[in-house]
């Protein structure tokens, strides 16, 4: 029996959706990864009991660091950004985590970085806090160890393809590194939204809105290049039609970087017959139901969307753009 809602919410489900094709679905991802690192944390001593455990978060961050907080007897304050939605609002509030929400900002970078000059503020008035640096501390990756585990037995032997957005980069570097610490076979497969300059696409912009969670105008410590095969890009309006495919095909009621994800999923599993593709569902659908699924009606049919096949970022065009990425270094990141 778990000892907190925290485990239950954090541990993912595995659902085939065919020979071939599995979807690892999270209530909400981040927790099986905040719990661990504020375990972690408190194990070596960095932190202690009621300390305050300080970040910015655009989503679902927020909540996963609330619930490790509750867990551990932490104090929490999240910088948050606008898309910090009420049901969440309400919940941290409850919990007694504080939530600062930034002033609406439509400049993505301008966003990011404001938020981190509020955390230096923060920090200067209060140097007892810690910053947890989702986005750079790979105490992050920590967590997702027993989820490797869980999918290890359960996808059986022969090649995998593991596909999952990137954002803080700690999910799909992870799973990526536990899986083939036994298995030289997992291939991994990085989605991101144009206009990321995670694996430099930072130039193609989208002119609908970006994909909550994937994707950053600045560069992170926890993404770890080298460990990815192939990237995809993909827009919006291609996401929305995979998230839309994948509740009518298959009942899977997740978020828009989930529709990415899928997207890219069914492209991969189409051209290796003998792999099995994983791909991750980082959360549900209710964050998304105006801006995505009322507007099912503009779903394109997903067998229609190819996409495509670039060899350098200058190439890179919308809707959907495939590069093979070769486990490349990337650029070094400058972030402090
Ligand atoms: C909805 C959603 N999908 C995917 C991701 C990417 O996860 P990671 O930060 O582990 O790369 C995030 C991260 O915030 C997210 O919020």
């Amino acid at each position: 029996m778990d000892q907190h809602i925290a485990e239950a919410i954090g541990r993912p489900d595995l659902i085939r959706l065919d020979d071939r094709l599995v979807c690892l679905r999270f209530e909400t991802m981040k927790v099986v990864s905040a719990l661990a690192a504020v375990r972690h944390l408190l194990d070596t001593g960095v932190v202690r009991p009621g300390d305050t455990l300080l970040d910015s978060s655009s989503g679902i961050y927020a909540y996963a660091l609330a619930l490790a907080c509750h867990r551990h007897g932490m104090r929490c304050h999240i910088v948050g950004s606008t898309t910090v939605d009420r049901t969440l609002c309400a919940q941290l509030a409850v919990f007694g985590a504080t939530l600062e929400r930034m002033e609406p900002c439509d400049d993505l970078k301008l966003d990011q970085k404001r938020r981190v000059e509020r955390i230096h503020e923060i920090l200067a008035e209060h140097p007892e806090y810690h910053w947890m640096r989702q986005y750079h501390d790979d105490i992050h990756y920590l967590g997702y160890r027993a989820v490797a585990e869980r999918i290890r037995p359960a996808v059986g032997g022969g090649g995998l393809t593991l596909v999952g957005g990137v954002g803080s980069g700690a999910s799909t570097g992870a799973l990526a590194r536990y899986l083939r610490e036994d298995r030289a076979d997992v291939e991994l497969v990085g989605v991101q939204p144009f206009g990321s300059v995670t694996f430099g696409a930072g130039h193609v912009a989208d002119p609908e809105i970006i994909i909550a969670g994937i994707g950053s105008s600045i560069p992170f410590g926890n993404v770890s290049h080298a460990s990815y095969d192939t990237l995809h890009w993909i827009s919006f309006d291609a996401a929305l039609s995979g998230s839309v495919d994948l509740l009518r095909r298959h009942a899977v009621f997740a978020g828009l970087s989930t529709g990415a994800g899928y997207l890219a999923a069914r492209w991969e599993r189409a051209r290796a017959p003998e792999r099995t593709v994983l791909f991750i569902a980082a959360d549900t659908g209710h964050r998304y139901v105006d801006s995505v699924y009322a507007r099912h009606h503009e779903a394109a049919p997903v067998d229609s969307l190819i996409p495509r096949q670039v060899t350098n970022r200058a190439e890179l065009a919308l809707p959907w753009s495939r590069m093979d990425w070769n486990r490349a270094l990337g650029e070094v990141p400058p972030y402090a």
